[in-house]
């Protein structure tokens, strides 16, 4: 069994975050969205992953590497052009040959790993197993109909959804998906759609099958899914803060927090959990942090609350707002005008980026 894990595309939705860098390189908890699914694909005892590259691919071979630091072997296939997921799988034919494989859409995370899935599929000798979990709002997504615990058809984003059950963009195939998908057109959004593809399967008569996710499944898809996310991942945080930590005396600790390597409390902190704080970042004085918030390494935050919000590395906070329900990208910098004359909210926003104030 080998892997595809999806890190391409364009990462529009996720503008103006994305306008820099790679969406799947966007930190979930303080840790690239993207490791989440390969370490599900290690997890679930598969060493060899080919890693789909986007016009925007910067950073990612950097963080992987040749995948030997994760005991995995990586190979790189580049998507200049993102086409589609079908279209992801048809340029990986090569690298996957007769094996089969288990895709992993590279902006999705879930609680429960891979493992379930590869086993039903084996188990029960099927072309294609796929992920599902049932959803509010399912013209987002690829939609199962099904009928007697058995899939009769796959609508990729219909507008009038027979069903609530969404594909989850965790797919276990076999060789057969390859001619399925030479004979798909593009779809309306002019992208080779693989829910087209495993719906080709299905009229062939192959064995198709859907399992549910048990845990929880979360899409990245929009902002606000990041901080989401970041809960989800958050909500089973083990506290840990390292015995020689500098804090003030004025510290105070409550729930799960970690405390990454060099940073360091002045004068009153209040930190509660779920939080998350990476290296070398200087708190306070009077900062509360409260549940919630992934703050990125080497941020100074300073007279600030702030709460459900995810803090990108090098950023610098110092205001007498409170802060909420934020995202706030790298080396970012928010401070108070201190009354500095004329009087108002002084503001550098980037293209499509979005301020309630
Ligand atoms: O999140 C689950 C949904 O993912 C499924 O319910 C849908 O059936 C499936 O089509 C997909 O829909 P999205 O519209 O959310 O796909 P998106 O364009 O966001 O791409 C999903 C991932 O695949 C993302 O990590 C980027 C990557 N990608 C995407 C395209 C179109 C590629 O690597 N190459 C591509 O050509």
């Amino acid at each position: 069994m080998k892997g595809l894990l999806l890190a391409g595309g364009h990462g529009t939705r996720l503008r103006p975050l994305t306008f820099t860098g790679n969406k799947h390189l966007l930190p979930i908890a303080n840790k690239p969205m993207l490791l989440y699914g390969l370490e599900h694909l290690k997890n679930a005892g598969i060493k060899e992953v080919g890693v789909i590259l986007g016009p925007i691919s910067e950073g990612v071979v950097e963080m992987l590497g040749d995948g030997s630091k994760f005991g995995m072997s990586l190979s790189y296939i580049n998507q200049p052009d993102p086409k589609g997921l079908a279209h992801a799988v048809q340029i990986s034919e090569n690298y996957l040959g007769g094996d089969p494989f288990v895709m992993y859409l590279g902006d999705n995370l879930l609680k429960q790993g891979v493992s379930d899935f590869i086993r039903t599929f084996e188990e029960k000798k099927l072309n294609c197993l796929v992920g599902v979990c049932p959803v509010k709002d399912p013209s987002r997504f690829g939609i199962a109909e099904m009928d007697n615990g058995k899939i009769v058809r796959l609508v990729e984003k219909p507008k009038e959804p027979k069903s609530n059950l969404a594909l989850i963009g965790v797919y276990v195939f076999d060789s057969t998906i390859f001619d399925a998908v030479k004979k798909i057109k593009p779809s309306w959004r002019n992208e080779l759609e693989i829910t087209d593809a495993i719906q080709t399967l299905l009229l062939e008569g192959r064995r198709v099958e859907a399992q549910r996710v048990s845990g929880w499944w979360k899409d990245t898809g929009k902002p606000e899914d990041l901080l989401e996310a970041n809960q989800l991942i958050l909500s089973d945080l083990k506290a840990s803060v390292p015995e020689d930590a500098s804090l003030s005396t004025e510290t105070t600790i409550t729930g799960a927090v970690q405390l990454g390597a060099g940073s360091k409390t002045i004068g009153e902190v209040n930190i509660r959990g779920p939080v998350i704080i990476g290296n070398n970042c200087v708190l306070g004085p009077d900062v509360y942090i409260g549940p919630y918030t992934s703050i990125g390494d080497d941020c100074v935050l300073n007279k600030v609350e702030i709460e459900n919000s995810i803090v990108m590395r090098g950023s610098r906070i110092q205001s007498n707002q409170r802060i909420v329900d934020s995202l706030i990208g790298s080396y970012s910098t928010i401070v108070d005008a201190n009354g500095s004359l004329p009087r108002g909210y002084k503001l550098i926003i980037g293209e499509r980026s979005f301020a309630q104030i």
